[in-house]
Order: C-alpha cells, then sequence, then structure tokens
C-alpha cells in the first residue's frame, strides 16, 4: 500500500489544481491562503480578462467585443486566455480560480493544459445565505463589513470615511438563492467530469476554518518542499 502511494505521488510534477466553489463559499478566502502559505500562482480568469480589455491585448480587444454586444465570452478565447497564462508562469505550480465554468470548457482544458487536482468546496447554501445576509458594504470603495464577524466600529457606517453602508440588491436571501441554483446546475457537469477522471476532492464544512486544514494537507502532497 505504501509503495503504491509513494509510486503514485511521483508521478505528480505539480500542482496544477482548479478550485469550485459556490459565490459565498470562501473559494477567495481558501485560494488566497494556498497562494501565500504554498507559494503558487493564482490564475483568477475573471482578473486577467479585466487585465487583457484594460491593456488592450489582441485578446482583450475580443474580449471587449463580446461584453460590449452583451455576449458571453465564447470558450475558445477563455481556452486561450487561460492556457497562455499557464504558459507564462515561470512557477509551474498553480491554481486556477473562475474557470473552467462548463463542460465544454473542462473538457477542451484537459486536452492542452491537463489539470491534476480539483479542489470542490462545499458549503450548505443555508449557510452561504445567512452569511450574505449580513454583509453591509460601502459602496464607493467597496469596503465589506460583516455583521457578527466583522463589524463596523460604529453599526451601519464605514470605519474609514463614516459614510451610511449599504446592502446590495444581490445579497438578498432570495437572489442568493436563485445564484446558487444558478451555479449547481452549470457546474454539476463539471464535478462529475472531474470525478470520473478520479482528480476531484470534495472539502466539506460550514466556515473556511473548519475546510482549510484538509485543503491544506491534501495540498501539502503536491508541492515538493
Ligand atoms: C497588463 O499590463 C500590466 C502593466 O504593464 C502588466 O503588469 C500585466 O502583466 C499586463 N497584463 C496582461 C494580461 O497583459
Amino acid at each position: 500500500m505504501v509503495k503504491v502511494s509513494v509510486t503514485s505521488l511521483a508521478k505528480v510534477a505539480a500542482f496544477k489544481a482548479v478550485i469550485l466553489g459556490a459565490p459565498g463559499s470562501g473559494k477567495g478566502t481558501i485560494s488566497a491562503r494556498i497562494v501565500k502559505v504554498f507559494g503558487v500562482t493564482h490564475i483568477s480568469s475573471g482578473d486577467k480578462l479585466r487585465e487583457h480589455v484594460a491593456n488592450s491585448t489582441d485578446i482583450g480587444k475580443q474580449v471587449k467585443k463580446f461584453m460590449d454586444e452583451g455576449a458571453l465570452v465564447p470558450d475558445e478565447t477563455m481556452i486561450s486566455l487561460v492556457s497562455h497564462e499557464i504558459e507564462s508562469i515561470s512557477n509551474a505550480n498553480y491554481l486556477l480560480d473562475g474557470f473552467p465554468r462548463t463542460l465544454t470548457q473542462a473538457e477542451k482544458l484537459q486536452k492542452v493544459q491537463p489539470v491534476n487536482l480539483v479542489l470542490n468546496l462545499i458549503v450548505p447554501h443555508s449557510v452561504i445565505i445567512d452569511r450574505i445576509k449580513s454583509r453591509w458594504v460601502h459602496l464607493p470603495s467597496g469596503r465589506v463589513y460583516n455583521v457578527g464577524f466583522n463589524d463596523p466600529k460604529v453599526p451601519g457606517k464605514d470605519d474609514i470615511t463614516g459614510e451610511p453602508l449599504s446592502q446590495r440588491i444581490d445579497d438578498r436571501p432570495d437572489v442568493v438563492a436563485k445564484r446558487l441554483e444558478y451555479y449547481v446546475s452549470k457546474t454539476e457537469p463539471v464535478i462529475g467530469y472531474y470525478k470520473r477522471l478520479g482528480i476531484l476532492k470534495d472539502f466539506q464544512g460550514d466556515t473556511t476554518d473548519e475546510i482549510w486544514p484538509k485543503i491544506s494537507e491534501n495540498v501539502a502532497q503536491y508541492i515538493k518542499k
């Protein structure tokens, strides 16, 4: 048994991972911790898209055209953006965030840049809805507060400017529930695909602190110190 696992670990050349998690699942926090603790490169497809558009690169110009038309950015464009990014990093260890979103994207990515681990965060929807309900935002700056664990110094007021905080319409429980359902319906085929490839790992919990130790233990197996 030991021999088998040593052999299979030795075959893992690098950490080429995807992180999946519903909006509000703590995916951002977990990703940031993986990057900080293990020194892997974070590839956020959303951030990269915005950078390309801001820099008016060839990809950026294409993307802007689709966005201006209110159309989705096609799979081919996303694949070329992401694989370009993976090729350009000197650090072989990376964490893909925000991509792939659909089965087609996952299949295409696996052809050009196969990943070897998929971290799937599972947080009960009721927990996410409660968490988001307690979120207050200072709209001009984007500063976010959470009633109960990251309170503003003065209730309802931004710490820096003293201006009033508001709740986003997007953070209303019914809107959040819809968003979560949409996420599940889009992601289920992606999860099924990675499960069939044998590279999906589920991490379940109510809070980031509960999930993190299990994630950390798993990622450590892929990173050569
Ligand atoms: C955009 O430009 C900045 C500043 O020159 C650079 O650091 C960044 O890598 C560029 N990003 C892309 C995606 O071209």
